[in-house]
């Protein structure tokens, strides 16, 4: 089977080429990435070392027709799977071009694309951001496929697009799309800008730990092997048209995930500063995943501290990752949006 992943040079993209690569062999990958910032091929090299026959990368952008155009017409793609995106929603508050560009002109190339080549099946990741916001207080409450999208950032109306966008080239097209909507991720390789790798950087640092308004916004923490295992089942039998929700069974505040991490470095409170709010910050997201559990046998498997420990385990083994990857550019961005709020 010839598969083309996008965006496989990521956090979520890497962690799933790896679990493909070894769970079949069958499969040849071809992983297209433009390498923005967040894009890291070191994230691969254990892969790239042990299937040189089976793993090739391209660099190339998505919504670059002319270029992908070439690729699907040479390699005769069985499937596809779309990671690549710009996945982080303070950004997109700075500025949402490359949200639009990547998120919603990508996905509709590679939709014309796969459609075109007549490939067989077409995998869209998405996330719980499309669905909007839950009240802090309907505790039972929990997203369902079937809700309404309700995107709040410039990031998750840019992925609720393109989710329409699949939907609408399934209902007109009989096109064979599957979307996946997962919530947060994490584990190894993720791009330290976010909520878990950026506390835990600062607090080795002893530099304060700007958490958003009064930290009680709630998250659902899925370890980022449970969610590729999800993608890998979506691929190997999910339905096409259909939406699967995952989700990870931990919803935490973040000031409890903030004092976890400040727990594993050994230090205390004193280091967390409350700062000015994300504009439009969801306040809860929690994930019905009982479509998935029945029709592809989805059950996250990590505990949320134990796999917490691991990931911190890993980021304290590998600073020299960290390291490299924070260029200059990113320490601008740091500068630039945190500046005021610190
Ligand atoms: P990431 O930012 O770590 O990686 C994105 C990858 O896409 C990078 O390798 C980047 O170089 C590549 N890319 C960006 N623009 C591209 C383009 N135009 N053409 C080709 N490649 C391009 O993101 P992630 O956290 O791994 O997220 C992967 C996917 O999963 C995204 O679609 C995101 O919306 C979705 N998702 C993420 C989470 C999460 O918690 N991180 C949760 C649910 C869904
Ligand atoms: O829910 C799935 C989404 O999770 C994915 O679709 C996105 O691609 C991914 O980036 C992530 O979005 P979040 O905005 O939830 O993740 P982030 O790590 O940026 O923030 C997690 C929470 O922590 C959020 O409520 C904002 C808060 N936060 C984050 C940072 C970086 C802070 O309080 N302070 C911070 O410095």
């Amino acid at each position: 089977m010839r598969i083309l992943i996008t965006g496989g040079c990521g956090f979520i993209g890497s962690n799933f080429i790896r679990l493909l690569l070894h769970s079949d062999s069958g499969a040849m990958v071809y992983n297209v990435d433009k390498l923005t910032y967040a894009g890291n091929p070191a994230n691969l090299d254990d892969v790239s070392a042990a299937f040189k026959e089976r793993y090739r990368l391209i660099r190339a952008d998505i919504a670059d027709a002319a270029a992908m155009g070439r690729l699907f017409r040479e390699a005769c793609f069985d499937a596809v799977v779309n990671f690549a995106a710009e996945s982080h929603v303070d950004r997109s508050i700075v500025d949402s071009a490359p949200f639009i560009h990547t998120n919603i002109l990508g996905t509709q190339t590679l939709l014309s694309l796969t459609r075109e080549h007549g490939v067989g099946r077409f995998v869209h990741i998405s996330t719980d951001e499309v669905y909007g916001s839950l009240p802090l207080e309907q505790k039972n409450r929990a997203f369902k496929e079937s809700d309404p999208l309700e995107p709040n950032s410039p990031y998750s109306a840019s992925k609720a697009s393109a989710d329409l966008l699949c939907r609408a080239w399934h209902e007109t097209y009989g096109f064979p799309a599957i979307i996946t909507r997962c919530s947060n991720n994490y584990g190894p390789c993720q791009f330290p800008e976010k909520l878990i790798p950026f506390m835990y950087a600062r607090a080795c640092a002893n530099e304060p730990l700007p958490v958003y308004g009064d930290g009680k916004n709630v998250r659902d923490w899925i370890h980022v092997e449970d969610h590729c295992k999800g993608v890998l089942l979506a691929l190997q039998k999910g339905r096409p048209g259909a939406v699967y929700n995952f989700g990870g069974n931990a919803e935490r505040s973040n000031l409890d995930v903030v004092r976890a991490i400040l727990s594993y470095c050994g230090k205390n409170d004193s280091l967390i500063r409350h700062v000015k709010d994300r504009p439009g910050h969801d306040r809860r997201y929690a994930m019905d995943y009982s479509r998935a559990a029945e029709e592809l046998g989805f059950a996250p498997s990590r505990d949320f501290e134990q796999g917490l420990t691991a990931t911190l385990d890993w980021y304290a083994r590998n600073r020299g990752w960290t390291e490299h990857i924070t260029s200059g550019a990113y320490l601008n961005f740091l500068q630039d949006w945190y500046g005021e709020r610190l």
